[in-house]
């Protein structure tokens, strides 16, 4: 249980709980009851609160909205069987916040007040943490500037917020990807590490003519060459080949995936042989043709393990195997639900209790 004393609580009249339907919860579209928001002034945070969800009264000259400081993080809370609630690995999404806040040139926010807030806030709205298999309460914190100044420069106020959501998963199906060899979601030197806005930004118009063309999802090739495969949709792309987990070694375009990590600790644990590297399109694309790769998924929070079906490069469509077949992606996708939900003993320390 958390100690909420150092963050002011005030709760909502009413909840809305009893008019949401948990049997449609498309991502992102539900929220919960309450938020919590936090100020940066004169250097330092405070006015830590939890209130009743609604609407923040902000100038239209704030930098965010036209500069773009601003940034997210995502993590997921789990009932567990006998009722107990989680949240997963928050002290890594602190450290990553605390990435992103500086390559954004904006301010650190002190890890045990992120893991703490996030407990508190989802101790107050506990209710919304769905029961039902497969779903989960969605986590969002984020950051932005708030100087109602137009010159171009970094803010000197900002606000930390965090929104719940209850939540099924993020995709229903196997995924039809398409490799982009065109646009670029992040170039060496710029700020594909982060978790910034921006990054979001620019991505829809290349996944909403990927969309068009009937895919489900991009992945993402390196800047330069378009050569290197990089990142799937807003996950980290990871293969089974020749029996081998690879998955690209993360730099400064990819965001250091905590899903991503997480499978590649249980995999080492379970003796499979991990490959941190560069992936390039030929010599995935050769694999999927000669039977060599078994296994092509998304890893992240939001997509958990999205298994992918088919890849699409240049017009020729590459057939994965059967994703249900496969032995790894199911496999870790267990062996992850189990330790999140509290099927098993929680050996690492990942779970987060509320
Ligand atoms: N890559 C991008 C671009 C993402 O947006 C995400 C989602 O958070 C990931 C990878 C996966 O990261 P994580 O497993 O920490 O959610
Ligand atoms: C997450 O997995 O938390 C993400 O950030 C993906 C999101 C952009 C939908």
């Amino acid at each position: 249980m958390i100690e909420t004393s150092n963050i002011k609580v005030t709760k909502a009249a009413t909840s809305k709980l009893p008019q949401i339907d948990f049997d449609n919860l498309p991502f992102g579209k539900t929220f919960s009851d309450h938020m919590l928001t936090a100020d940066y002034a004169d250097g330092e945070w405070k006015n830590f609160e939890i209130l009743p969800f609604g609407d923040i009264g902000l100038s239209p000259a704030i930098s965010a909205l036209h500069y773009g400081q601003s940034f997210f993080e995502g993590l997921k809370a789990y009932r567990h069987a006998d009722g107990q609630i989680s949240v997963f690995r928050p002290d890594q999404n602190a450290a990553r916040f605390n990435k992103s806040a500086e390559r954004m040139c904006m301010p650190t926010l002190p890890e045990d007040l992120f893991i703490e807030g996030i407990l508190a806030l989802v101790n107050v709205d506990k209710d919304w943490v769905p029961s039902k298999e497969n779903y989960t309460l969605y986590i969002r914190p984020f950051m932005f500037a708030t100087d109602p100044f137009l010159g171009v420069a970094p803010s000197t106020t900002y606000k930390f917020m965090v929104l719940l959501g209850p939540t099924g998963p993020y995709f229903s199906k196997n995924l039809r990807v398409k490799i982009e060899t065109e646009y670029t979601r992040a170039a060496e030197g710029g700020f594909g590490y982060a978790k910034a806005a921006g990054n979001y930004g620019g991505s829809l118009l290349p996944a909403k003519k990927a969309a068009q063309q009937g895919f489900d999802q991009l992945i993402w090739t390196d800047a330069k060459s378009h050569e290197y495969i990089e990142e799937m949709g807003a996950a980290n792309a990871m293969f089974v080949i020749d029996g081998k987990l690879v998955t690209p070694s993360t730099r400064d375009t990819i965001l250091d995936g905590i899903t991503r990590k997480s499978i590649i600790e249980l995999a080492k644990g379970f003796g499979m042989e991990v490959e941190e590297r560069r992936i390039s399109v030929k010599e995935l694309l050769e694999a999927i043709a000669n039977g060599t790769c078994t296994d092509a998924f998304g890893a992240g929070t939001a997509a958990t393990i999205a298994q992918v079906a088919e890849i699409e490069h240049e017009g020729k469509t590459y057939t994965l195997p059967n994703p249900a077949e496969s032995v790894f992606a199911n496999k870790m996708r267990k062996a992850l639900d189990d330790i999140k939900f509290g099927r098993v003993e929680d050996v690492k320390g990942w779970n987060y209790m509320v």
